[in-house]
Protein backbone atom coordinates (compact mmCIF):
# COMPACT_ATOMS: atom_id res chain seq x y z
CA UNK A 1 0.00 0.00 0.00
CA UNK A 2 1.33 3.17 -0.68
CA UNK A 3 -0.30 6.71 -0.04
CA UNK A 4 1.22 10.01 -0.65
CA UNK A 5 -0.12 13.22 1.59
CA UNK A 6 -0.36 16.45 0.25
CA UNK A 7 -0.30 19.14 2.41
CA UNK A 8 -2.06 21.98 1.31
CA UNK A 9 -3.47 24.13 4.09
CA UNK A 10 -0.32 26.91 4.04
CA UNK A 11 -1.32 30.52 3.25
CA UNK A 12 1.37 31.41 0.85
CA UNK A 13 1.32 35.05 1.95
CA UNK A 14 3.78 36.16 0.14
CA UNK A 15 2.56 35.30 -3.07
CA UNK A 16 -0.06 38.66 -2.46
CA UNK A 17 -2.19 39.91 -3.89
CA UNK A 18 -2.47 37.17 -6.46
CA UNK A 19 -2.90 34.85 -3.23
CA UNK A 20 -5.68 35.36 -0.79
CA UNK A 21 -6.65 33.32 2.05
CA UNK A 22 -9.53 31.90 0.34
CA UNK A 23 -6.84 31.06 -2.58
CA UNK A 24 -3.67 30.38 -1.17
CA UNK A 25 -0.32 29.36 -3.27
CA UNK A 26 -1.13 25.97 -4.19
CA UNK A 27 -4.38 26.68 -5.80
CA UNK A 28 -3.02 29.19 -8.27
CA UNK A 29 -1.53 28.22 -11.75
CA UNK A 30 1.79 29.86 -11.36
CA UNK A 31 3.89 27.65 -13.67
CA UNK A 32 1.71 28.54 -16.83
CA UNK A 33 0.88 24.53 -16.49
CA UNK A 34 -1.84 24.03 -13.70
CA UNK A 35 -2.17 25.03 -10.54
CA UNK A 36 0.68 23.82 -8.19
CA UNK A 37 -1.68 21.22 -6.31
CA UNK A 38 -2.72 19.14 -9.91
CA UNK A 39 1.30 19.33 -10.52
CA UNK A 40 1.94 17.73 -7.24
CA UNK A 41 -0.09 14.91 -7.77
CA UNK A 42 0.78 14.75 -11.31
CA UNK A 43 4.50 14.81 -10.65
CA UNK A 44 4.30 11.22 -9.16
CA UNK A 45 2.12 9.05 -11.44
CA UNK A 46 3.61 5.80 -11.60
CA UNK A 47 5.17 5.52 -8.44
CA UNK A 48 2.18 6.19 -6.57
CA UNK A 49 -1.07 5.26 -7.98
CA UNK A 50 -3.08 9.06 -8.45
CA UNK A 51 -6.26 7.78 -6.53
CA UNK A 52 -4.35 6.85 -3.45
CA UNK A 53 -3.73 10.62 -3.05
CA UNK A 54 -5.09 12.10 0.56
CA UNK A 55 -4.82 15.79 0.44
CA UNK A 56 -4.61 17.59 4.09
CA UNK A 57 -6.16 21.49 3.65
CA UNK A 58 -8.04 23.80 5.36
CA UNK A 59 -12.21 24.77 5.93
CA UNK A 60 -11.48 28.05 4.60
CA UNK A 61 -9.69 26.41 1.16
CA UNK A 62 -11.78 23.38 0.93
CA UNK A 63 -14.54 24.25 -1.73
CA UNK A 64 -12.59 25.44 -4.28
CA UNK A 65 -10.12 23.66 -4.03
CA UNK A 66 -12.22 20.62 -4.45
CA UNK A 67 -13.40 22.13 -7.36
CA UNK A 68 -10.30 22.46 -8.97
CA UNK A 69 -8.69 19.21 -7.94
CA UNK A 70 -7.04 16.53 -10.27
CA UNK A 71 -9.96 14.24 -10.96
CA UNK A 72 -8.47 11.16 -9.55
CA UNK A 73 -8.47 12.70 -6.21
CA UNK A 74 -11.22 10.55 -4.42
CA UNK A 75 -13.22 13.01 -2.20
CA UNK A 76 -13.06 10.68 0.63
CA UNK A 77 -9.54 11.19 0.83
CA UNK A 78 -9.64 15.09 1.08
CA UNK A 79 -9.16 15.56 5.39
CA UNK A 80 -10.06 19.07 6.23
CA UNK A 81 -9.19 20.36 9.30
CA UNK A 82 -11.04 23.37 11.08
CA UNK A 83 -7.68 25.32 11.50
CA UNK A 84 -4.33 25.01 10.69
CA UNK A 85 -2.59 23.29 13.38
CA UNK A 86 0.88 23.35 11.02
CA UNK A 87 2.30 20.65 9.34
CA UNK A 88 2.65 17.96 12.84
CA UNK A 89 -0.71 17.95 12.70
CA UNK A 90 -1.36 17.39 9.70
CA UNK A 91 1.00 15.00 8.64
CA UNK A 92 -0.48 12.76 12.30
CA UNK A 93 -4.02 13.20 11.23
CA UNK A 94 -2.99 11.58 7.39
CA UNK A 95 -1.05 8.95 8.96
CA UNK A 96 -3.84 7.70 11.53
CA UNK A 97 -6.20 8.30 8.90
CA UNK A 98 -4.68 5.75 6.04
CA UNK A 99 -3.54 3.16 9.03
CA UNK A 100 -7.12 2.74 9.75
CA UNK A 101 -7.97 2.26 6.38
CA UNK A 102 -5.37 0.02 5.45
CA UNK A 103 -3.07 -0.94 8.03
CA UNK A 104 0.80 0.26 8.02
CA UNK A 105 1.50 1.90 4.78
CA UNK A 106 3.84 3.07 2.79
CA UNK A 107 3.05 7.15 3.27
CA UNK A 108 4.67 10.05 1.08
CA UNK A 109 4.05 13.54 2.23
CA UNK A 110 4.58 16.04 -0.33
CA UNK A 111 4.42 19.31 0.43
CA UNK A 112 2.18 21.60 -3.11
CA UNK A 113 4.19 24.45 -2.93
CA UNK A 114 7.20 23.05 -5.55
CA UNK A 115 8.05 23.13 -8.84
CA UNK A 116 10.69 20.76 -10.12
CA UNK A 117 12.37 20.63 -13.58
CA UNK A 118 13.14 17.00 -13.65
CA UNK A 119 10.69 14.96 -13.37
CA UNK A 120 11.99 11.97 -14.43
CA UNK A 121 14.63 12.23 -11.98
CA UNK A 122 12.26 13.13 -9.36
CA UNK A 123 10.46 9.67 -9.89
CA UNK A 124 13.47 7.38 -10.09
CA UNK A 125 14.66 9.42 -6.17
CA UNK A 126 11.14 9.05 -5.06
CA UNK A 127 10.98 5.33 -5.65
CA UNK A 128 13.89 4.68 -4.66
CA UNK A 129 13.57 6.50 -1.36
CA UNK A 130 10.37 4.27 -1.53
CA UNK A 131 12.23 1.01 -1.37
CA UNK A 132 14.29 2.52 1.38
CA UNK A 133 11.46 3.03 3.71
CA UNK A 134 9.84 -0.16 2.95
CA UNK A 135 12.40 -1.68 4.00
CA UNK A 136 14.17 0.10 7.32
CA UNK A 137 12.42 1.85 10.26
CA UNK A 138 13.82 4.91 8.78
CA UNK A 139 12.17 8.35 8.15
CA UNK A 140 13.52 9.20 4.80
CA UNK A 141 13.93 12.63 3.78
CA UNK A 142 14.83 14.05 0.29
CA UNK A 143 18.13 16.47 0.35
CA UNK A 144 18.96 19.46 -1.98
CA UNK A 145 22.40 20.92 -2.61
CA UNK A 146 22.03 24.23 -0.87
CA UNK A 147 23.07 27.40 -3.42
CA UNK A 148 22.81 30.22 -1.03
CA UNK A 149 22.29 30.65 2.57
CA UNK A 150 18.52 30.54 2.95
CA UNK A 151 17.46 30.97 6.39
CA UNK A 152 13.99 29.55 5.08
CA UNK A 153 14.70 26.36 4.79
CA UNK A 154 15.67 23.18 7.12
CA UNK A 155 19.44 21.78 6.89
CA UNK A 156 20.33 17.84 7.43
CA UNK A 157 24.42 17.12 8.00
CA UNK A 158 25.04 13.88 6.79
CA UNK A 159 27.44 11.56 7.19
CA UNK A 160 29.58 11.44 4.75
CA UNK A 161 29.88 7.70 3.50
CA UNK A 162 26.48 6.70 1.90
CA UNK A 163 24.69 3.66 2.83
CA UNK A 164 23.51 2.90 -0.78
CA UNK A 165 24.77 5.28 -3.83
CA UNK A 166 22.41 3.76 -6.39
CA UNK A 167 20.44 4.47 -8.37
CA UNK A 168 20.89 7.60 -5.87
CA UNK A 169 23.35 8.35 -2.64
CA UNK A 170 21.75 7.68 0.58
CA UNK A 171 23.43 8.76 3.72
CA UNK A 172 22.58 8.77 7.67
CA UNK A 173 21.95 11.89 9.04
CA UNK A 174 23.77 13.42 11.77
CA UNK A 175 21.99 16.81 12.32
CA UNK A 176 18.56 18.46 11.41
CA UNK A 177 18.56 22.12 11.70
CA UNK A 178 15.30 23.74 11.00
CA UNK A 179 15.17 27.30 9.87
CA UNK A 180 19.02 28.54 11.19
CA UNK A 181 20.09 32.25 11.31
CA UNK A 182 21.90 33.80 9.03
CA UNK A 183 24.94 33.06 10.05
CA UNK A 184 24.69 29.40 11.00
CA UNK A 185 23.45 29.40 7.29
CA UNK A 186 26.51 30.54 5.91
CA UNK A 187 28.56 28.10 7.81
CA UNK A 188 26.21 25.49 6.86
CA UNK A 189 26.86 26.41 2.97
CA UNK A 190 30.68 26.59 3.52
CA UNK A 191 30.89 23.25 5.34
CA UNK A 192 29.63 20.87 2.33
CA UNK A 193 28.19 18.86 5.01
CA UNK A 194 24.60 19.88 4.98
CA UNK A 195 21.75 19.45 2.40
CA UNK A 196 18.78 21.46 2.55
CA UNK A 197 15.91 20.05 3.21
CA UNK A 198 13.29 19.29 0.57
CA UNK A 199 10.07 18.75 2.72
CA UNK A 200 9.08 15.40 0.70
CA UNK A 201 9.28 13.16 3.59
CA UNK A 202 8.59 9.07 3.10
CA UNK A 203 7.95 6.35 5.85
CA UNK A 204 5.79 3.76 6.75
CA UNK A 205 2.88 5.23 8.74
CA UNK A 206 3.73 2.57 11.52
CA UNK A 207 7.16 4.25 11.94
CA UNK A 208 6.40 7.99 12.01
CA UNK A 209 3.05 7.08 14.22
CA UNK A 210 5.46 6.08 16.81
CA UNK A 211 8.13 8.93 16.38
CA UNK A 212 4.85 10.78 17.55
CA UNK A 213 4.72 8.92 20.29
CA UNK A 214 8.23 9.42 21.27
CA UNK A 215 8.44 13.24 20.29
CA UNK A 216 4.99 14.56 20.43
CA UNK A 217 3.26 12.37 22.79
CA UNK A 218 0.97 14.75 23.73
CA UNK A 219 -0.17 15.86 20.30
CA UNK A 220 -0.14 12.25 19.71
CA UNK A 221 -2.50 11.57 22.48
CA UNK A 222 -4.71 14.57 22.24
CA UNK A 223 -5.13 13.56 18.68
CA UNK A 224 -6.55 9.77 18.93
CA UNK A 225 -10.01 10.72 19.63
CA UNK A 226 -9.92 11.83 16.06
CA UNK A 227 -8.93 8.72 14.92
CA UNK A 228 -11.24 7.04 16.76
CA UNK A 229 -14.00 8.91 15.52
CA UNK A 230 -13.40 8.86 11.88
CA UNK A 231 -16.01 7.31 9.84
CA UNK A 232 -18.75 7.72 12.14
CA UNK A 233 -21.37 10.22 12.46
CA UNK A 234 -19.16 11.98 15.37
CA UNK A 235 -16.46 12.71 12.87
CA UNK A 236 -17.43 16.41 12.33
CA UNK A 237 -17.87 17.25 15.90
CA UNK A 238 -14.95 15.61 17.25
CA UNK A 239 -12.21 17.00 14.67
CA UNK A 240 -14.26 20.67 15.51
CA UNK A 241 -13.80 20.34 19.26
CA UNK A 242 -10.35 18.74 18.96
CA UNK A 243 -8.34 20.23 16.54
CA UNK A 244 -8.05 24.17 17.89
CA UNK A 245 -6.45 22.37 21.06
CA UNK A 246 -3.36 20.46 18.99
CA UNK A 247 -0.12 21.55 19.59
CA UNK A 248 0.76 23.86 16.95
CA UNK A 249 4.43 23.15 15.28
CA UNK A 250 6.19 21.67 12.33
CA UNK A 251 7.12 18.32 11.69
CA UNK A 252 10.56 19.76 11.25
CA UNK A 253 11.01 21.09 14.91
CA UNK A 254 8.94 18.51 16.21
CA UNK A 255 10.38 15.07 14.89
CA UNK A 256 12.87 15.55 12.41
CA UNK A 257 15.45 17.50 14.54
CA UNK A 258 14.96 15.25 16.92
CA UNK A 259 14.59 11.60 16.25
CA UNK A 260 17.91 9.79 15.12
CA UNK A 261 16.51 7.46 12.70
CA UNK A 262 16.78 10.09 9.75
CA UNK A 263 18.16 8.81 6.49
CA UNK A 264 18.85 11.32 3.06
CA UNK A 265 18.59 10.66 -0.40
CA UNK A 266 19.99 13.57 -2.43
CA UNK A 267 18.03 14.42 -4.80
CA UNK A 268 19.02 16.24 -7.99
CA UNK A 269 15.70 17.19 -9.87
CA UNK A 270 16.42 21.08 -10.19
CA UNK A 271 13.85 21.72 -6.99
CA UNK A 272 12.77 25.04 -6.40
CA UNK A 273 10.18 26.36 -3.34
CA UNK A 274 8.64 29.02 -5.12
CA UNK A 275 8.30 30.67 -2.06
CA UNK A 276 8.18 34.31 -3.19
CA UNK A 277 7.97 36.88 -6.34
CA UNK A 278 11.78 36.85 -6.72
CA UNK A 279 11.70 33.03 -6.77
CA UNK A 280 9.84 33.12 -10.45
CA UNK A 281 12.95 33.77 -12.29
CA UNK A 282 13.65 30.31 -11.32
CA UNK A 283 10.82 28.69 -13.05
CA UNK A 284 10.67 31.81 -15.96
CA UNK A 285 13.98 32.47 -17.72
CA UNK A 286 13.99 36.66 -17.69
CA UNK A 287 14.26 37.95 -21.06
CA UNK A 288 17.42 39.80 -22.56
CA UNK A 289 16.51 43.17 -20.28
CA UNK A 290 16.54 40.71 -16.95
CA UNK A 291 12.81 41.42 -17.21
CA UNK A 292 10.04 38.40 -16.42
CA UNK A 293 6.89 39.47 -17.98
CA UNK A 294 3.61 37.95 -17.75
CA UNK A 295 1.42 40.77 -18.31
CA UNK A 296 0.23 42.75 -21.02
CA UNK A 297 2.98 45.42 -20.49
CA UNK A 298 4.84 48.01 -22.60
CA UNK A 299 8.30 49.60 -21.26
CA UNK A 300 10.76 51.81 -22.07
CA UNK A 301 13.64 51.37 -19.80
CA UNK A 302 13.18 48.68 -18.14
CA UNK A 303 14.88 45.92 -16.54
CA UNK A 304 15.56 43.10 -13.59
CA UNK A 305 11.59 43.53 -12.76
CA UNK A 306 8.91 41.30 -12.69
CA UNK A 307 5.74 42.37 -13.91
CA UNK A 308 2.56 40.10 -13.35
CA UNK A 309 -0.84 41.18 -14.78
CA UNK A 310 -4.34 39.94 -14.99
CA UNK A 311 -4.93 41.70 -18.60
CA UNK A 312 -5.43 45.44 -18.19
CA UNK A 313 -2.23 47.36 -19.76
CA UNK A 314 0.84 47.99 -17.40
CA UNK A 315 3.12 50.22 -18.59
CA UNK A 316 6.46 51.15 -16.79
CA UNK A 317 9.59 53.63 -17.75
CA UNK A 318 12.72 53.76 -15.80
CA UNK A 319 12.03 50.90 -13.84
CA UNK A 320 14.82 49.00 -12.46
CA UNK A 321 14.42 45.81 -10.02
CA UNK A 322 11.34 45.88 -9.18
CA UNK A 323 7.75 43.57 -8.28
CA UNK A 324 4.35 44.68 -9.92
CA UNK A 325 1.41 42.50 -9.38
CA UNK A 326 -1.78 43.69 -10.53
CA UNK A 327 -4.79 41.40 -9.77
CA UNK A 328 -7.04 43.85 -11.03
CA UNK A 329 -8.24 45.06 -7.27
CA UNK A 330 -5.11 45.04 -6.00
CA UNK A 331 -1.91 46.24 -6.94
CA UNK A 332 1.58 45.35 -5.55
CA UNK A 333 4.80 47.77 -6.46
CA UNK A 334 7.68 46.27 -4.57
CA UNK A 335 11.60 46.67 -5.04
CA UNK A 336 12.79 43.03 -5.61
CA UNK A 337 14.99 42.94 -2.94
CA UNK A 338 11.89 43.31 -0.25
CA UNK A 339 10.38 40.42 -1.85
CA UNK A 340 9.94 38.56 1.34
CA UNK A 341 8.53 41.55 3.24
CA UNK A 342 4.75 40.99 1.25
CA UNK A 343 4.06 38.76 3.84
CA UNK A 344 3.98 41.99 6.47
CA UNK A 345 1.49 43.74 4.35
CA UNK A 346 -0.68 41.11 4.52
CA UNK A 347 -0.45 41.42 8.18
CA UNK A 348 -1.02 45.17 8.02
CA UNK A 349 -4.30 44.50 5.93
CA UNK A 350 -5.92 41.60 8.49
CA UNK A 351 -5.13 43.99 11.35
CA UNK A 352 -6.91 47.27 9.17
CA UNK A 353 -9.41 44.57 8.32
N1 LIG B 1 -2.95 21.11 5.76
C1 LIG B 1 -2.02 21.93 6.21
N2 LIG B 1 -2.18 22.49 7.46
N3 LIG B 1 -0.95 22.20 5.45
C2 LIG B 1 -0.03 23.06 5.94
C3 LIG B 1 -0.14 23.68 7.20
C4 LIG B 1 -1.30 23.36 8.01
O1 LIG B 1 -1.50 23.83 9.12
N4 LIG B 1 0.93 24.47 7.38
C5 LIG B 1 1.69 24.36 6.26
N5 LIG B 1 1.11 23.51 5.37
C6 LIG B 1 1.60 23.07 4.07
C7 LIG B 1 2.00 24.19 3.12
O2 LIG B 1 0.92 24.50 2.25
C8 LIG B 1 3.17 23.57 2.35
O3 LIG B 1 2.70 22.82 1.25
C9 LIG B 1 3.80 22.60 3.36
O4 LIG B 1 2.79 22.33 4.32
C10 LIG B 1 5.05 23.15 4.05
O5 LIG B 1 4.69 24.28 4.80
P1 LIG B 1 5.43 25.68 4.62
O6 LIG B 1 4.77 26.66 5.53
O7 LIG B 1 5.54 26.03 3.18
O8 LIG B 1 6.86 25.32 5.22
P2 LIG B 1 8.25 26.02 4.91
O9 LIG B 1 8.43 26.20 3.45
O10 LIG B 1 8.36 27.24 5.78
O11 LIG B 1 9.30 24.93 5.47
C11 LIG B 1 9.23 23.56 5.15
O12 LIG B 1 9.55 23.33 3.79
C12 LIG B 1 10.92 23.68 3.41
C13 LIG B 1 11.10 23.33 1.95
O13 LIG B 1 10.19 23.98 1.16
C14 LIG B 1 10.20 22.80 6.07
O14 LIG B 1 9.97 21.43 5.94
C15 LIG B 1 11.66 23.15 5.74
O15 LIG B 1 12.53 22.32 6.51
C16 LIG B 1 11.91 22.88 4.26
O16 LIG B 1 13.26 23.25 3.93
MG1 LIG C 1 7.15 26.21 1.78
Amino acid sequence: NKYATILAGGGGTRFWPLSRQEIPKQLLNISGNDIMLNDTIERFKGIIPQENTVIVTNRTQAVLLESIMHSSVLKANILIEPVARNTAASILFAALSIEKSHGNSLMVVLPSDHYITDEEQFRLTLDEACTVAMESDKIVTIGIKPTFPSTGYGYIAFDKTPIATSPVAVYDVDEFVEKPNFQNAQSYLASGNYLWNSGIFIWQTSVIIDNFKRYLPRLYKTMLPISDCLGTDQEEEVINAIYPTLQNISIDYGILERSDEVVVLSGQFGWNDIGSWDALGSIFPPDDAGNIIKANHVGIDTHNSIIYGNGRLITTIGVDGFIIADTGDALLICPKDKAQSVKDIVELLKEQG
